[in-house]
């Protein structure tokens, strides 16, 4: 049987006529496209995914308590010293390697572009998040005599824009050699009826599955295997959209050396108990990210013995692995999270879409889920002011503007 046929019989059995009614209308070029995207497409998975979607979220008994953590700012001399040297070693050894994840969409943001792109007003001239992050690295290469191997995870929509843009300002003074870009994987969004979405280039609509993908897509890139190559021993991944991220911070590196952990994660204190943010918790004995809607109210409320929140250490992206650990998460699969969004199609009359309302579902992992395949985390607590200046909405809370206004207070200091 040819290709085609099979195509239409896959299609057929999971229900997306519609697709094969597309087909007939295209050239040979786009068909050929198409059917080869359609065979690329891992059905069972989508069909599963989209069963969920159905499925009432079941409200499992989950034991949580608190996970303990170590205040930077209240570690003793000695400690710190020896959090530093250990951390400081193993980046002068060339042992360290960062990821930025690029490849979200920015929707809240409304930037038109990758938000590494996103200029943010501070001193005047402005600065690209992306050129933010460079000078960053470029500080810890010179502290610590070395070049630190940078990925950046783009996505399929936005890798081609990401290298110009980067080409265009020569990487900010990076060197170029040490860099890499890696696009990660795409799922098919669904509509209410499990129906595939037809785009305007007439191919089925996909997008990004979400920060957890860093994993895999550094496995199926070749990235993970060049690190190893590179005798890279421990590895940062954070976001694009944190002016005052800091990806090579020793102590925190140190901490996670001395605690013979596999992972760690810099934390900042909740802003107050209902801050709607993930915190660090055990959750069934294995660390986990709860979330803002997954916490009982009594217990985000609950304070230790020190009058501090017992559940107050939130994730802000700055995670730490070793090469092990990333190994091991990127064979693995992660859960995937649906979110109902509002996404533009093709019909079957060849026009176009443009919902008022959401009308998909995009399936997306989440990268704190893979803490939960380890029996510890170390967990250092960072500080607000010199930890994290978020850029996620175009106003208001966590915006351009708030940004701008923690990063110029740190660099003014
Ligand atoms: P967010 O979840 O805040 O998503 O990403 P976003 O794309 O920046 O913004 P919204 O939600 O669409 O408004 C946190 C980090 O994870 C990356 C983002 O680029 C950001 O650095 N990310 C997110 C990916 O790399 N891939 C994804 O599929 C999703």
């Amino acid at each position: 049987m040819d290709k085609v046929q099979d195509t239409i019989n896959l299609l057929k059995m999971y229900n997306q006529e519609h697709v094969i009614k597309l087909m007939g209308k295209l050239n040979e070029s786009q068909k050929r496209e198409l059917i080869e995207q359609i065979n690329k497409i891992d059905f069972h998975q989508l069909k599963e995914l989209y069963d969920n979607t159905k499925k009432e979220i079941e409200i499992k008994e989950n034991k949580i308590e608190p996970l303990p953590y170590l205040d930077k700012k209240k570690l003793s001399k000695e400690q710190k010293e020896e959090f530093d040297k250990l951390g400081k070693e193993v980046i002068e050894n060339g042992q360290y390697a960062v990821v930025t994840m690029a490849g979200g969409q920015g929707t809240r943001l409304g930037h038109s572009g990758p938000k590494g792109t996103f200029k943010l007003d501070v001193y005047g001239k402005g600065k690209y998040l992306f050129e933010i992050l460079a000078e960053n690295l470029k500080e810890a290469n010179q502290k610590y005599g070395t070049v630190i191997p940078w990925y950046i995870m783009t996505s399929k929509q936005n890798n081609d824009e990401t290298i110009e843009f980067m080409e265009k300002h020569n990487y900010f003074g990076y060197d170029k050699n040490s860099v890499r870009f890696f696009a990660q994987s795409e799922l098919p969004l669904v509509d209410t009826e499990g129906k595939l979405l037809i785009g305007k280039d007439m191919k089925i609509k996909e997008a990004s599955d979400g920060n957890g993908g860093t994993y895999s897509s550094l496995r199926a890139s070749g990235c993970l295997a060049e690190m190893k190559e590179r005798g890279i021993k421990w590895v940062f991944i954070g976001g694009v959209d944190n002016a005052l991220l800091k990806m090579a911070d020793i102590t925190l590196l140190g901490m996670a050396i001395k605690q013979n952990v596999q992972i760690a994660s810099k934390s900042i204190v909740k802003a107050n108990p209902h801050e709607r943010v993930g915190v660090f918790g055990k959750m069934n004995g294995h660390p986990k990210v709860i979330e803002y809607s997954e916490m009982p109210e009594k217990m985000a409320e609950e304070l230790d013995e020190n009058g501090e929140l017992k559940y107050g250490e939130a994730h802000i992206m700055c995670n730490l692995y070793t090469i092990e650990a990333i190994e091991k998460i990127s064979k693995e699969p992660l859960i995937y999270h649906s979110a109902f969004k509002k996404n533009s199609y093709i019909d079957e009359n060849g026009k176009e879409i443009i919902p008022s309302e959401p009308n998909a579902f995009k399936f997306e992992s989440f990268i704190f889920d893979a803490f939960e395949f380890f029996d510890d985390i170390a967990i250092l607590r960072g500080k607000r002011e010199e930890d994290f200046a978020p850029v996620k909405n175009r106003t208001e809370e966590d915006s351009p503007r708030t940004a701008k206004e923690l990063y110029e207070k740190f660099w003014n200091r």
